[in-house]
Protein backbone atom coordinates (compact mmCIF):
# COMPACT_ATOMS: atom_id res chain seq x y z
CA UNK A 1 0.00 0.00 0.00
CA UNK A 2 0.85 3.59 0.16
CA UNK A 3 0.79 6.46 2.60
CA UNK A 4 -0.64 9.51 2.03
CA UNK A 5 0.34 13.34 3.41
CA UNK A 6 -2.73 14.99 4.01
CA UNK A 7 -1.52 18.40 5.06
CA UNK A 8 -3.55 18.23 8.03
CA UNK A 9 -6.55 18.59 5.78
CA UNK A 10 -8.67 16.32 7.19
CA UNK A 11 -8.69 17.55 11.13
CA UNK A 12 -9.18 20.82 10.02
CA UNK A 13 -12.45 20.42 7.60
CA UNK A 14 -14.25 17.71 8.17
CA UNK A 15 -17.50 18.00 10.30
CA UNK A 16 -19.54 15.05 11.83
CA UNK A 17 -22.12 15.53 8.78
CA UNK A 18 -19.01 14.73 6.34
CA UNK A 19 -18.06 11.51 8.45
CA UNK A 20 -22.47 10.77 8.34
CA UNK A 21 -22.17 11.22 4.48
CA UNK A 22 -18.94 9.05 4.23
CA UNK A 23 -20.30 6.25 5.75
CA UNK A 24 -23.58 6.11 4.10
CA UNK A 25 -21.89 6.03 1.24
CA UNK A 26 -19.41 3.48 1.28
CA UNK A 27 -22.60 1.36 2.34
CA UNK A 28 -24.67 2.34 -0.91
CA UNK A 29 -21.52 1.50 -2.60
CA UNK A 30 -20.72 -2.22 -0.97
CA UNK A 31 -24.96 -2.92 -1.70
CA UNK A 32 -23.86 -2.24 -5.06
CA UNK A 33 -21.40 -4.54 -4.99
CA UNK A 34 -22.82 -7.09 -3.28
CA UNK A 35 -26.00 -7.06 -5.79
CA UNK A 36 -23.47 -7.51 -8.79
CA UNK A 37 -24.31 -3.74 -10.26
CA UNK A 38 -20.60 -3.36 -10.16
CA UNK A 39 -17.97 -5.52 -10.57
CA UNK A 40 -14.48 -3.39 -10.79
CA UNK A 41 -13.30 -4.02 -6.89
CA UNK A 42 -14.13 -7.96 -7.78
CA UNK A 43 -10.01 -8.36 -8.44
CA UNK A 44 -8.65 -11.78 -7.55
CA UNK A 45 -7.22 -14.64 -9.20
CA UNK A 46 -10.78 -16.47 -8.58
CA UNK A 47 -12.39 -14.23 -10.83
CA UNK A 48 -9.67 -12.82 -13.33
CA UNK A 49 -8.83 -15.25 -16.09
CA UNK A 50 -5.22 -15.56 -15.31
CA UNK A 51 -4.50 -18.62 -17.19
CA UNK A 52 -6.03 -17.46 -20.67
CA UNK A 53 -4.63 -13.86 -20.02
CA UNK A 54 -1.08 -16.01 -19.67
CA UNK A 55 -1.89 -18.19 -22.58
CA UNK A 56 -2.88 -15.60 -25.23
CA UNK A 57 -0.27 -13.14 -24.37
CA UNK A 58 2.55 -15.81 -24.07
CA UNK A 59 1.55 -16.49 -28.00
CA UNK A 60 1.52 -12.95 -28.97
CA UNK A 61 5.09 -12.67 -27.54
CA UNK A 62 6.55 -15.92 -28.68
CA UNK A 63 5.14 -15.03 -32.32
CA UNK A 64 4.65 -10.86 -32.96
CA UNK A 65 7.57 -8.37 -31.93
CA UNK A 66 4.26 -5.23 -31.47
CA UNK A 67 1.24 -5.54 -30.67
CA UNK A 68 -1.42 -2.73 -31.48
CA UNK A 69 -4.49 -2.16 -29.16
CA UNK A 70 -7.48 -0.34 -31.09
CA UNK A 71 -9.62 1.06 -28.78
CA UNK A 72 -10.93 4.36 -27.31
CA UNK A 73 -11.75 5.77 -23.94
CA UNK A 74 -12.19 3.05 -21.37
CA UNK A 75 -11.04 0.45 -23.57
CA UNK A 76 -7.43 1.90 -24.19
CA UNK A 77 -6.26 4.72 -21.27
CA UNK A 78 -6.52 1.95 -18.17
CA UNK A 79 -3.86 -0.32 -20.20
CA UNK A 80 -1.81 2.60 -21.69
CA UNK A 81 -1.73 3.67 -17.82
CA UNK A 82 -0.06 0.20 -16.73
CA UNK A 83 2.42 -0.19 -19.65
CA UNK A 84 3.49 3.42 -19.90
CA UNK A 85 4.03 2.95 -16.09
CA UNK A 86 5.58 0.19 -16.05
CA UNK A 87 8.10 -0.75 -19.23
CA UNK A 88 10.99 1.33 -20.90
CA UNK A 89 9.53 3.15 -23.46
CA UNK A 90 12.74 3.57 -25.29
CA UNK A 91 13.80 -0.26 -25.07
CA UNK A 92 14.24 -2.42 -28.53
CA UNK A 93 13.81 -5.88 -26.55
CA UNK A 94 10.12 -7.95 -25.98
CA UNK A 95 6.58 -7.29 -27.69
CA UNK A 96 6.41 -3.54 -28.09
CA UNK A 97 2.67 -2.56 -26.98
CA UNK A 98 1.15 0.79 -28.59
CA UNK A 99 -2.11 2.05 -28.21
CA UNK A 100 -3.50 3.52 -31.44
CA UNK A 101 -7.18 5.21 -29.87
CA UNK A 102 -8.19 7.61 -32.44
CA UNK A 103 -9.37 7.80 -36.03
CA UNK A 104 -6.46 10.08 -37.09
CA UNK A 105 -6.37 8.96 -40.66
CA UNK A 106 -2.36 10.45 -40.58
CA UNK A 107 -1.42 9.05 -37.34
CA UNK A 108 -3.16 5.62 -38.29
CA UNK A 109 -0.99 5.54 -41.90
CA UNK A 110 2.23 6.62 -39.83
CA UNK A 111 1.69 3.28 -37.76
CA UNK A 112 0.82 1.09 -40.34
CA UNK A 113 4.01 2.57 -42.28
CA UNK A 114 6.33 2.09 -39.71
CA UNK A 115 4.88 -1.61 -38.08
CA UNK A 116 5.79 -4.47 -39.93
CA UNK A 117 2.59 -6.38 -40.56
CA UNK A 118 4.14 -9.97 -40.48
CA UNK A 119 5.21 -9.60 -36.98
CA UNK A 120 2.67 -7.49 -35.46
CA UNK A 121 -0.56 -8.83 -33.70
CA UNK A 122 -3.98 -6.78 -32.90
CA UNK A 123 -5.90 -6.41 -29.73
CA UNK A 124 -9.34 -4.70 -30.73
CA UNK A 125 -10.92 -3.68 -27.54
CA UNK A 126 -14.84 -2.34 -27.62
CA UNK A 127 -16.93 -3.61 -24.90
CA UNK A 128 -20.47 -2.54 -26.42
CA UNK A 129 -18.87 -4.00 -30.01
CA UNK A 130 -19.95 -0.78 -31.93
CA UNK A 131 -17.99 2.61 -30.99
CA UNK A 132 -17.49 4.15 -34.26
CA UNK A 133 -13.98 4.83 -33.88
CA UNK A 134 -12.83 1.11 -33.03
CA UNK A 135 -15.01 -0.55 -35.52
CA UNK A 136 -13.95 1.52 -38.35
CA UNK A 137 -10.21 0.81 -36.47
CA UNK A 138 -10.81 -3.17 -36.87
CA UNK A 139 -12.26 -2.92 -40.51
CA UNK A 140 -8.91 -0.98 -41.77
CA UNK A 141 -7.05 -3.64 -39.83
CA UNK A 142 -9.05 -6.43 -41.05
CA UNK A 143 -8.43 -6.00 -44.66
CA UNK A 144 -5.23 -4.41 -44.13
CA UNK A 145 -4.35 -7.95 -43.06
CA UNK A 146 -6.01 -9.86 -45.68
CA UNK A 147 -4.70 -8.08 -48.11
CA UNK A 148 -0.88 -8.87 -46.96
CA UNK A 149 -1.36 -12.28 -45.60
CA UNK A 150 -5.01 -13.69 -46.41
CA UNK A 151 -7.74 -14.44 -44.48
CA UNK A 152 -6.68 -16.81 -42.12
CA UNK A 153 -4.02 -15.24 -40.76
CA UNK A 154 -5.71 -11.78 -40.28
CA UNK A 155 -8.33 -13.94 -38.05
CA UNK A 156 -5.67 -15.69 -36.43
CA UNK A 157 -3.98 -11.85 -35.29
CA UNK A 158 -6.61 -10.17 -34.05
CA UNK A 159 -8.02 -10.68 -30.53
CA UNK A 160 -11.43 -9.58 -29.49
CA UNK A 161 -12.08 -8.20 -26.16
CA UNK A 162 -15.43 -7.30 -25.77
CA UNK A 163 -18.31 -8.18 -23.78
CA UNK A 164 -18.98 -12.18 -22.89
CA UNK A 165 -22.39 -12.32 -24.14
CA UNK A 166 -23.45 -8.86 -25.91
CA UNK A 167 -22.70 -6.76 -28.66
CA UNK A 168 -21.82 -7.03 -32.12
CA UNK A 169 -17.70 -8.28 -31.76
CA UNK A 170 -18.95 -11.63 -29.48
CA UNK A 171 -20.42 -13.83 -31.96
CA UNK A 172 -17.55 -13.18 -34.43
CA UNK A 173 -15.49 -15.84 -32.04
CA UNK A 174 -18.10 -18.57 -33.60
CA UNK A 175 -19.03 -17.43 -36.27
CA UNK A 176 -15.57 -16.36 -37.82
CA UNK A 177 -12.81 -18.10 -35.26
CA UNK A 178 -11.60 -14.70 -33.90
CA UNK A 179 -10.13 -15.51 -30.20
CA UNK A 180 -11.85 -13.29 -27.21
CA UNK A 181 -11.47 -11.86 -24.15
CA UNK A 182 -13.72 -10.33 -21.92
CA UNK A 183 -14.80 -7.09 -20.78
CA UNK A 184 -17.07 -8.55 -17.67
CA UNK A 185 -20.39 -7.23 -17.67
CA UNK A 186 -20.60 -5.36 -14.85
CA UNK A 187 -17.44 -3.40 -15.13
CA UNK A 188 -17.81 -0.33 -17.78
CA UNK A 189 -15.31 0.72 -19.59
CA UNK A 190 -13.11 3.29 -17.46
CA UNK A 191 -12.87 0.92 -14.46
CA UNK A 192 -12.19 -1.65 -16.31
CA UNK A 193 -8.07 -1.67 -16.68
CA UNK A 194 -7.71 -4.16 -14.17
CA UNK A 195 -9.76 -6.62 -16.55
CA UNK A 196 -8.53 -8.50 -19.72
CA UNK A 197 -9.03 -5.34 -21.22
CA UNK A 198 -5.58 -3.60 -19.23
CA UNK A 199 -4.37 -6.63 -18.21
CA UNK A 200 -3.81 -8.75 -21.56
CA UNK A 201 -1.68 -5.89 -23.29
CA UNK A 202 0.24 -5.40 -19.83
CA UNK A 203 1.10 -9.11 -19.94
CA UNK A 204 2.28 -8.77 -23.51
CA UNK A 205 4.53 -5.84 -22.19
CA UNK A 206 6.02 -8.12 -19.68
CA UNK A 207 4.35 -6.71 -17.02
CA UNK A 208 3.63 -9.31 -13.42
CA UNK A 209 -0.31 -9.27 -13.93
CA UNK A 210 -0.19 -11.26 -10.91
CA UNK A 211 0.91 -8.86 -8.56
CA UNK A 212 -1.03 -5.69 -10.32
CA UNK A 213 -4.45 -7.92 -9.13
CA UNK A 214 -2.68 -8.62 -5.83
CA UNK A 215 -2.10 -4.59 -5.47
CA UNK A 216 -5.84 -3.70 -6.36
CA UNK A 217 -7.31 -6.35 -4.86
CA UNK A 218 -5.46 -5.14 -0.93
CA UNK A 219 -6.65 -1.99 -1.90
CA UNK A 220 -10.30 -3.38 -2.87
CA UNK A 221 -10.53 -5.11 0.55
CA UNK A 222 -9.98 -1.47 1.96
CA UNK A 223 -12.95 -0.10 0.37
CA UNK A 224 -15.50 -1.76 2.67
CA UNK A 225 -14.64 0.09 5.69
CA UNK A 226 -16.64 3.28 6.59
CA UNK A 227 -14.00 4.09 8.73
CA UNK A 228 -11.48 6.82 7.11
CA UNK A 229 -8.36 5.85 9.28
CA UNK A 230 -8.87 2.78 7.45
CA UNK A 231 -10.21 3.57 4.40
CA UNK A 232 -7.99 6.04 2.35
CA UNK A 233 -9.73 6.05 -0.70
CA UNK A 234 -12.88 7.00 1.66
CA UNK A 235 -10.81 9.79 3.30
CA UNK A 236 -9.20 10.92 0.14
CA UNK A 237 -12.78 11.43 -1.54
CA UNK A 238 -14.49 13.11 1.52
CA UNK A 239 -11.40 15.53 1.54
CA UNK A 240 -11.94 16.42 -1.97
CA UNK A 241 -15.68 16.50 -1.93
CA UNK A 242 -15.67 19.11 1.17
CA UNK A 243 -13.34 21.33 -0.89
CA UNK A 244 -14.93 21.44 -4.39
CA UNK A 245 -18.19 22.25 -2.13
CA UNK A 246 -16.35 25.25 -0.86
CA UNK A 247 -15.01 26.64 -4.43
CA UNK A 248 -12.04 24.87 -5.31
CA UNK A 249 -13.69 23.02 -8.06
CA UNK A 250 -11.34 21.94 -9.98
CA UNK A 251 -8.57 18.53 -9.14
CA UNK A 252 -5.59 18.73 -10.69
CA UNK A 253 -3.57 15.35 -10.70
CA UNK A 254 0.53 15.82 -10.65
CA UNK A 255 2.77 12.65 -10.30
CA UNK A 256 6.50 13.62 -10.16
CA UNK A 257 6.60 10.71 -12.51
CA UNK A 258 7.20 11.16 -16.75
CA UNK A 259 5.62 7.14 -16.08
CA UNK A 260 2.95 8.12 -14.70
CA UNK A 261 1.77 11.37 -16.89
CA UNK A 262 -0.73 8.27 -18.84
CA UNK A 263 -2.07 7.42 -15.41
CA UNK A 264 -2.97 11.54 -15.00
CA UNK A 265 -4.67 11.11 -18.22
CA UNK A 266 -6.48 7.78 -17.54
CA UNK A 267 -7.61 9.45 -14.22
CA UNK A 268 -9.19 12.59 -15.74
CA UNK A 269 -11.14 10.40 -18.11
CA UNK A 270 -12.20 7.95 -14.88
CA UNK A 271 -13.41 11.30 -13.24
CA UNK A 272 -14.85 13.59 -15.68
CA UNK A 273 -16.88 10.91 -17.35
CA UNK A 274 -17.84 9.33 -14.28
CA UNK A 275 -18.66 12.47 -12.59
CA UNK A 276 -19.76 14.75 -14.63
CA UNK A 277 -23.24 14.97 -14.91
CA UNK A 278 -26.46 16.92 -13.95
CA UNK A 279 -24.48 20.06 -14.39
CA UNK A 280 -22.40 19.40 -11.54
CA UNK A 281 -18.56 18.22 -11.57
CA UNK A 282 -14.93 19.04 -10.20
CA UNK A 283 -13.23 19.63 -13.67
CA UNK A 284 -9.83 17.57 -13.61
CA UNK A 285 -6.45 18.92 -14.77
CA UNK A 286 -3.36 16.24 -15.91
CA UNK A 287 -0.02 17.58 -14.87
CA UNK A 288 3.45 16.55 -14.08
CA UNK A 289 6.16 17.19 -12.12
CA UNK A 290 8.87 18.62 -12.35
CA UNK A 291 7.62 19.65 -16.02
CA UNK A 292 4.49 21.71 -15.35
CA UNK A 293 6.05 23.43 -12.89
CA UNK A 294 7.40 25.52 -15.83
CA UNK A 295 3.83 25.54 -17.69
CA UNK A 296 1.05 25.01 -15.56
CA UNK A 297 2.44 25.39 -12.03
CA UNK A 298 2.24 29.80 -11.99
CA UNK A 299 -1.68 29.25 -12.70
CA UNK A 300 -2.23 26.63 -9.60
CA UNK A 301 -0.07 28.54 -7.18
CA UNK A 302 -1.13 32.18 -8.30
CA UNK A 303 -4.24 31.54 -10.19
CA UNK A 304 -8.07 31.51 -9.16
CA UNK A 305 -8.10 29.46 -5.75
CA UNK A 306 -10.35 26.78 -7.31
CA UNK A 307 -7.71 24.02 -7.50
CA UNK A 308 -7.28 20.99 -5.07
CA UNK A 309 -3.77 19.40 -6.54
CA UNK A 310 -3.22 15.27 -5.54
CA UNK A 311 0.91 15.16 -6.32
CA UNK A 312 1.93 11.62 -6.73
CA UNK A 313 5.80 10.85 -4.83
CA UNK A 314 7.42 7.62 -5.82
CA UNK A 315 10.20 6.95 -2.28
CA UNK A 316 12.39 4.58 -4.20
CA UNK A 317 13.56 4.67 -7.76
CA UNK A 318 14.84 1.73 -9.98
CA UNK A 319 17.42 3.75 -10.88
CA UNK A 320 19.48 6.96 -9.45
CA UNK A 321 21.25 9.41 -11.78
CA UNK A 322 24.07 10.87 -10.06
CA UNK A 323 24.86 14.88 -10.72
CA UNK A 324 28.16 15.12 -11.85
CA UNK A 325 31.37 17.82 -11.43
CA UNK A 326 32.00 19.90 -14.42
CA UNK A 327 35.28 21.00 -15.44
CA UNK A 328 34.64 24.42 -14.45
CA UNK A 329 32.99 25.59 -11.27
CA UNK A 330 29.93 27.33 -12.80
CA UNK A 331 27.99 29.01 -9.83
CA UNK A 332 24.41 28.46 -11.94
CA UNK A 333 24.92 25.01 -11.75
CA UNK A 334 28.29 23.60 -10.17
CA UNK A 335 25.32 23.49 -6.81
CA UNK A 336 23.51 20.87 -8.08
CA UNK A 337 26.89 18.43 -8.42
CA UNK A 338 27.15 15.39 -6.24
CA UNK A 339 22.92 15.55 -6.05
CA UNK A 340 20.80 13.18 -7.84
CA UNK A 341 17.94 13.90 -9.83
CA UNK A 342 16.07 11.97 -7.62
CA UNK A 343 16.66 14.66 -4.87
CA UNK A 344 16.02 17.16 -7.32
CA UNK A 345 12.82 15.85 -7.84
CA UNK A 346 11.87 15.75 -4.70
CA UNK A 347 12.89 18.99 -3.72
CA UNK A 348 10.82 20.24 -6.34
CA UNK A 349 7.56 18.74 -5.30
CA UNK A 350 7.92 19.54 -1.97
CA UNK A 351 8.99 22.79 -3.23
CA UNK A 352 5.83 23.26 -5.00
CA UNK A 353 3.65 22.20 -2.30
CA UNK A 354 4.99 24.34 0.45
CA UNK A 355 3.98 27.47 -2.12
CA UNK A 356 0.55 26.24 -2.99
CA UNK A 357 0.25 26.13 0.75
CA UNK A 358 1.82 29.50 1.72
CA UNK A 359 -0.80 30.06 -1.34
CA UNK A 360 -3.69 28.67 0.52
CA UNK A 361 -4.18 25.96 -2.44
CA UNK A 362 -5.49 22.79 -0.67
CA UNK A 363 -2.94 19.63 -2.02
CA UNK A 364 -2.69 16.13 -0.67
CA UNK A 365 0.36 13.66 -1.45
CA UNK A 366 0.13 9.95 -2.42
CA UNK A 367 3.95 8.37 -1.54
CA UNK A 368 4.20 5.42 -3.60
CA UNK A 369 6.97 3.13 -1.94
CA UNK A 370 8.08 1.77 -5.30
CA UNK A 371 7.02 2.11 -9.11
CA UNK A 372 5.77 -1.41 -9.25
CA UNK A 373 2.93 -4.01 -10.63
CA UNK A 374 1.66 -4.26 -7.18
CA UNK A 375 1.80 -0.42 -6.39
CA UNK A 376 0.13 0.34 -9.64
CA UNK A 377 -2.48 -2.21 -9.30
CA UNK A 378 -3.00 -0.55 -5.56
CA UNK A 379 -2.90 2.91 -6.90
CA UNK A 380 -5.32 2.54 -9.93
CA UNK A 381 -7.75 0.70 -7.31
CA UNK A 382 -7.50 3.85 -4.96
CA UNK A 383 -8.38 6.14 -7.62
CA UNK A 384 -11.14 4.04 -9.35
CA UNK A 385 -13.12 3.64 -5.72
CA UNK A 386 -12.37 7.22 -4.40
CA UNK A 387 -14.91 8.28 -8.05
CA UNK A 388 -17.36 5.72 -7.32
CA UNK A 389 -17.56 7.05 -3.59
CA UNK A 390 -17.77 10.60 -4.98
CA UNK A 391 -20.45 9.47 -7.17
CA UNK A 392 -22.40 8.60 -3.97
CA UNK A 393 -21.64 11.43 -2.33
CA UNK A 394 -22.79 13.55 -4.95
CA UNK A 395 -26.23 11.53 -5.53
CA UNK A 396 -25.10 10.87 -8.94
CA UNK A 397 -24.25 7.56 -11.04
CA UNK A 398 -20.60 7.04 -11.76
CA UNK A 399 -21.26 3.87 -14.08
CA UNK A 400 -22.62 5.35 -16.79
CA UNK A 401 -22.82 8.20 -19.89
CA UNK A 402 -25.52 9.30 -20.80
CA UNK A 403 -23.50 12.51 -22.27
CA UNK A 404 -20.87 10.14 -24.48
CA UNK A 405 -23.83 7.43 -25.83
CA UNK A 406 -25.86 10.88 -26.91
CA UNK A 407 -22.20 11.94 -28.95
CA UNK A 408 -22.13 8.32 -29.93
CA UNK A 409 -25.78 8.69 -31.75
CA UNK A 410 -25.38 11.55 -33.03
CA UNK A 411 -22.17 10.16 -34.95
CA UNK A 412 -24.45 6.98 -36.06
CA UNK A 413 -26.74 9.09 -37.65
CA UNK A 414 -24.26 11.46 -39.62
CA UNK A 415 -22.77 8.46 -40.66
CA UNK A 416 -25.68 6.81 -41.77
CA UNK A 417 -25.83 4.19 -39.40
CA UNK A 418 -29.57 2.46 -40.01
CA UNK A 419 -31.98 3.59 -37.00
CA UNK A 420 -29.87 6.34 -35.79
O1 LIG B 1 -15.77 4.59 -19.93
C1 LIG B 1 -16.53 4.39 -20.86
O2 LIG B 1 -17.59 3.75 -20.75
C2 LIG B 1 -16.18 4.88 -22.25
O3 LIG B 1 -15.07 5.69 -22.24
C3 LIG B 1 -15.94 3.68 -23.18
O4 LIG B 1 -14.88 2.92 -22.70
C4 LIG B 1 -15.64 4.14 -24.61
O5 LIG B 1 -16.70 4.95 -25.08
C5 LIG B 1 -15.46 2.96 -25.53
O6 LIG B 1 -16.56 2.11 -25.48
P1 LIG B 1 -16.50 0.64 -26.02
O7 LIG B 1 -15.57 -0.14 -25.18
O8 LIG B 1 -17.90 0.14 -25.94
O9 LIG B 1 -16.02 0.72 -27.45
Amino acid sequence: MFNIDWQNLTQKELSREHLELAKRSVRDLMDKKRSGKIGFMDVNEGIINLKRIDETSSWVRDNFEDLVVLGIGGSSLGGKTIVSALTNKFSKKGTKVHFVDNVDPDYFTDMLDAIDIKKTAFNVISKSGSTAETMSQFLVIYKHLCDKLGKKEAVSRITLTTDPKKGALRPLESSMGFRTLEVPQNIGGRFSALSDVGLFPAAVAGIDVKALIEGAGERAKQASSEDIAVNDALKYSIVKYVHAQKGYNTCVMMPYSTKLFELSLWYVQLWAESLGKQGKGQTPIPAIGATDQHSQGQLFIEGPKDKFITFIGIKRHDNNVKIPEFDVDIDAFSYLSGHTMKELLDAEMHSTQKALYENKVPSVRIELPKLDAYHMGSLMMFLEVATAITGEFMGIDAFDQPGVELGKKYTYQMMGRKGY
